[in-house]
């Protein structure tokens, strides 16, 4: 029996941890906060895929508007390989449990930008949820899977000191009950740690996705790739000081419109379709249901130039009852804030949502280094990995397929290697370090961090602005190193540290691209 280490306890972490224990190995998941605080609990589209195994032509489509939203950018072994895994990692997912919305005695399904055709499969509007809830009903009743809550990886710890070819042996973690810090031996270690969205000032993600896998992964001799490539969700609620509230594009999908104040006024006073009026229009034929990437500069140059902090999401020309029907979590939300579907325009603006780029990895899930070869014991799987299936800009809903396709693989992966090599880890060194008394410096840092990303590293950049970045980035990594290597690790520390070197990557892949593509978007090139 070998023994795998899941960092991360989302789509792609937990559907791993059912495969590898599935097989008759001993998985042991750590996860930051409770085992349901992912970025999948927070999905609400769906996933994208063709079930059906003979349709041909679907899966082409399907594969098509993936390659055209990626811009030119992916790779399409890895988008044609997905794609034709889809149906059966979703018959995984209804096997598992995840009750997926129906038609009678078909799945109901759903489109969003840059699709072609109703190809999304979800449970209303809160589609990770619901996986999430039977993922974890499922690992809770697993005899070989131990989950940790409230543990947070800080390292990885390789079998050579400095020689990451060699590969890794375990993790040094965080319990964030006792505030002590552990090692944990593995054979293999599986990165699933999701996104880095808390980099910038609104973001769709939850408070767990600060970049830690990728940080901890490129410490140890990983290397990251397309990390220009971060995408905004064009429509999160501008309602009340709470953080942005995701209101997802399915609801574009069923005719929800994009207009700014003066197309307001005009169909207000007009009698064109709602569309006709979507500034969009100016961006993209394709209009409100445009590629992501499109959208969401559309909404940044309007708000650029009225001065507003929001467009307008309009939906009183779409049946109530369907829409609270469909819809029934955003709804809810609206109403705190006295707010409905089917009435009064709804403000809007874009907010971060997804890292496109992240870990360069294999076909297999493997983490790669600079010289493209695997780093053995190390996988990197959903949000966190860089597949190739996104390109330049991911299409929406393909982000939980990815995740569970390369999730099995990695699974897959490992089980076939079924290495044991356990070997004693070192305890963490923590002689001569301090508790870290105050806190209020990194609290400072990391608003400066999340100001700077948001003023110079957004959807429009320019070489200045990116150049100032840096120059900021270079002196927050000083001071976070400085407290670091004094300091006993919290949980504040540890994330400010992850998030300033993700910024780094993403902010010199940005300056380094010569051309604009997909998600990368710098003025200067136009
Ligand atoms: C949404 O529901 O609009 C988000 C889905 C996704 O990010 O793919």
């Amino acid at each position: 029996m070998s023994r795998v280490i899941i960092i991360g306890s989302g789509i792609a972490g937990l559907f791993a941890a059912l495969r590898v224990e599935q097989a008759g190995h001993e998985v042991i998941i750590i996860t930051k906060q409770r085992p349901e605080d992912s970025s999948t609990n927070w999905a609400q589209g769906g996933i994208a895929g063709i079930l059906d195994k003979t349709d041909g032509e679907g899966m082409q489509a399907h594969i098509e508007d993936t390659l055209s939203c990626g811009d030119g950018l992916c790779d399409e072994e890895i988008v044609r390989c997905v794609v034709e895994e889809a149906g059966d990692r979703i018959r995984d997912l209804l096997s598992i449990g995840v009750d997926f919305q129906k038609d009678g005695d078909d799945f109901h399904l759903v489109k969003e930008g840059g699709h072609s055709a109703r190809r999304i499969l979800h449970a209303k509007d809160a589609t990770g949820a619901e996986i999430e809830r039977a993922l974890n009903n499922a690992v809770s009743t697993s005899d070989n899977i131990t989950l940790r809550p409230h543990t947070l990886g800080v390292d990885l710890i390789q079998r050579v000191h400095g020689d990451p070819s060699k590969g890794i042996k375990g993790i040094w973690c965080l319990s964030l009950d006792s505030g002590e810090m552990e090692s944990i031996a593995g054979d293999a270690v599986l990165i699933a740690t999701g996104g880095c969205g808390q980099l910038w000032e609104r973001t769709t993600n939850p408070p767990v996705a600060s970049g830690d896998g990728l940080a901890m992964a490129v410490r140890a001799g990983a290397t990251s790739k397309d990390m220009a490539f971060f995408q905004f969700h064009p429509t999160a609620l501008m309602a009340g000081n709470n953080r942005p509230f995701l209101i997802t594009e399915a609801l574009r999908g069923e005719g929800g419109v994009l207009l700014d104040d003066k197309g307001l006024n005009a169909y207000r006073l007009g009698d064109l379709q709602p569309e006709d009026y979507s500034f969009t229009l100016d961006f993209s034929p394709d209009g409100s249901l445009a590629t992501r990437d499109v959208v969401a500069r559309a909404c940044d140059q309007r708000m650029k130039i009225s001065g507003a902090d929001y467009v307008w999401l309009i939906t009183d020309h779409l049946d109530k009852e369907e829409l609270h029907s469909h819809f029934p979590t955003i709804e809810s939300k609206l109403n705190e804030y006295a707010l409905s579907l089917g009435k009064a325009p709804l403000p809007v603006a874009p907010a971060a949502h997804y890292m496109v780029g992240g870990l360069s990895v294999d076909i297999n899930g493997r983490v790669l280094m600079a010289n493209d070869s695997p780093i053995p014991g190390l996988y990197g799987i959903g949000e966190v990995a860089c597949t190739g299936m996104h390109g330049a800009n991911r299409l929406a809903s393909n982000s939980l397929l990815e995740a569970v396709v390369f999730a099995n693989r990695a699974a897959e992966h490992f089980i076939s290697e079924s290495v044991n090599n356990i070997e004693n880890v070192p305890s963490w060194r923590a002689e001569g370090m301090l508790e870290l008394e105050e806190h209020a410096p990194l609290i400072r840092d990391l608003e400066t961090l999340r100001k700077t990303m948001t003023d110079d590293v957004g959807i429009v950049r320019t070489f200045n602005r990116l150049e100032r970045a840096k120059r900021m980035l270079e002196l927050l990594s000083k001071e976070v190193d400085l407290i670091w290597r004094r300091s006993i690790p919290s949980r504040e520390l540890v994330e400010l540290r992850n998030l300033v070197l993700v910024a780094t990557h993403i902010t010199e892949d940005a300056l380094n691209r010569k051309e604009n593509r997909g998600l990368h978007w710098n003025k200067d090139l136009i």
